[in-house]
C-alpha cells in the first residue's frame, strides 16, 4: 500500500512512524533476551530497566521537581475521576469542580459520589451569540474550598482553558486533567497539586494513567472504601507496581519519550503544534463553508472541531476524506460535525494535506466563492 494515511483519531491516536518501526523490530525479541517485551516479568531486571528509563524521562521531559511523585496507574483518566476524591478529599468536603465541557462534567459527576463537589460552569456564549466562550478565571464563582479541579483541554468540544494567568494557583490547590494536552507544550508543574492524563494520546497507547502528585498530598489516610489499586500511598510505596502493570504500554511510552527528546523536547514540540493548529484554524477562518464554534481565545491546539452548515455535506466530507486517506475525522457523537486531533505524532505534512483537501472540497461542493 503506497497511499499515505493520516490518522486524526482523538485517542487511541497515531504513533510516530519511527516508534512503530522500533516496536516491530523489538516485539519478537527484546534486547537479545530471546523473548518479546510482552513476555518478561514486571519484577525482572529487564523490566526494571524500562521502568527506570520511563520514570527518568518523564521527569526530565516535563521538568518535574523533586517534591513530586510520578505514578503510572491503571484505570485511565476515568479511574482518576474516582481515585482523586477518594485519596485527597473528605466525604463531606466541598471541592470546586470547574465544568468547561464533556470530560470535566464526568469528573464532577464521579466526584459528587465521594465529596461535596461544587460545580462551576464556565461555558457560555460570545456577545454576538455565535461562538462558545469561556468565563474568564477571574470571574469563576469559587467557594472557599482548598482544592479546585479542572480539565485543561476538552477533547470533545476542542476547548482549552488559558492557564497563563496564574492567580488561581495562589488561591487553590489545583488538580488538572491533562489527558489531551500533556506533552503538547512545557508545563509549570509546581503550579499544580496534581496533574493526570491517560496515555492513549501523547504518552503512547492506552493502558496507563499518569499521575504527577506533590509529595505532601500523598497521605496514608484516604476514604475507607478506597480500592487498594487506586490508593496513591500504596502505589507510591510500591513504585506503581502494586500489581502487574500494562508492561507493553510502559514499554511503548519509553519509546515515545525517547522520540520527544530526540525531536527537541517540549519547546520544539510546542512550536510545531502551534504551526499545525494555526494552519488548520486559518483554513477554517478563511472558508465560507466550514465553521469552528469556539471563541479563538479558547481554541484547543490539539483537537480542532468544525462543521459544515449545509447538513448533508458533513457526511459527504467524512466519506471523501476517508477515501483520500484522512482517517477518523468524524466528530464526537455529542458535538457531531468533524474533529481533527493533531497530537504530537501528527506531522505538519499531514495537516497541510488535510488543509488542501478541505480547500478542494469547498471549491467542488460550495463553489459560490472560490477559496483562492
Ligand atoms: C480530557 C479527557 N479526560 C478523560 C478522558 C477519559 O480517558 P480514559 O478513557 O482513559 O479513562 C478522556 C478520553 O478521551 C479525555 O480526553
Amino acid at each position: 500500500m503506497n497511499k499515505r494515511i493520516y490518522n486524526f483519531s482523538a485517542g487511541p491516536s497515531c504513533i510516530p512512524k519511527e516508534v512503530l518501526k522500533q516496536i516491530k523490530k523489538e516485539s519478537a525479541c527484546w534486547k537479545k533476551s530471546n523473548v518479546s517485551v510482552m513476555e518478561i516479568s514486571h519484577r525482572s531486571e529487564t523490566f526494571l530497566e524500562i521502568s527506570n528509563e520511563l520514570h527518568e524521562n518523564i521527569r526530565k521531559t516535563l521538568n518535574i521537581p523533586k517534591n513530586y511523585e510520578i505514578l503510572l496507574l491503571h484505570g485511565g483518566a476515568r479511574g482518576m475521576f474516582s481515585a482523586i476524591p477518594l485519596n485527597l478529599f473528605q466525604k463531606k468536603e466541598v471541592v470546586d469542580y470547574v465544568i468547561g465541557g464533556y470530560w470535566s462534567n464526568y469528573a464532577y459527576r464521579e466526584a459528587s459520589r465521594y465529596c461535596s463537589a461544587n460545580a462551576i460552569y464556565i461555558n457560555t456564549k460570545t456577545k454576538d451569540n455565535k461562538k462558545i466562550d469561556l468565563i474568564p478565571i477571574s470571574e469563576w464563582k469559587l467557594s472557599n474550598s482548598k482544592y479546585l479541579h479542572l480539565c485543561h483541554n476538552e477533547t470533545v468540544e476542542g476547548i482549552k482553558i488559558d492557564l497563563s494567568n496564574d492567580e488561581i494557583f495562589k488561591k487553590k490547590i489545583v488538580i488538572a486533567d491533562f489527558s489531551s494536552s500533556i506533552l503538547s507544550e512545557p508545563l509549570n508543574i509546581s503550579n499544580f497539586g496534581l496533574i493526570y492524563a491517560s496515555s492513549q494520546k501523547n504518552i503512547g497507547i492506552s493502558g496507563i494513567a499518569l499521575v504527577i502528585i506533590r509529595k505532601d498530598l500523598v497521605k496514608e489516610s484516604c476514604q475507607v472504601f478506597t480500592p487498594s489499586i487506586l490508593n496513591f500511598f500504596l502505589q507510591t510505596k510500591h513504585h506503581s507496581l502494586y500489581n502487574t502493570p500494562n508492561t507493553f504500554s510502559w514499554y511503548v511510552s519509553t519509546l515515545i519519550f525517547r522520540w520527544i527528546m530526540k525531536n527537541g523536547g517540549l519547546q520544539k514540540i510546542k512550536i510545531n503544534n502551534q504551526k499545525k493548529s494555526n494552519l488548520l484554524y486559518d483554513t477554517l477562518d478563511k472558508s465560507h463553508l466550514y465553521i469552528n464554534d469556539i471563541n479563538p481565545k479558547y481554541r484547543s491546539t490539539t483537537n480542532v472541531t468544525f462543521r459544515i452548515h449545509e447538513k448533508g455535506l458533513n457526511e459527504k466530507f467524512i466519506e471523501l476524506s476517508e477515501k483520500s486517506g484522512f482517517l477518523f475525522l468524524r466528530g464526537h457523537r455529542v458535538m457531531k460535525g468533524m474533529r481533527a486531533s493533531i497530537y504530537n505524532s501528527m506531522p505538519f505534512e499531514g495537516v497541510k494535506k488535510l488543509s488542501n483537501f478541505m480547500k478542494d472540497f469547498e471549491n467542488q461542493y460550495f463553489p459560490k466563492r472560490k477559496f483562492f
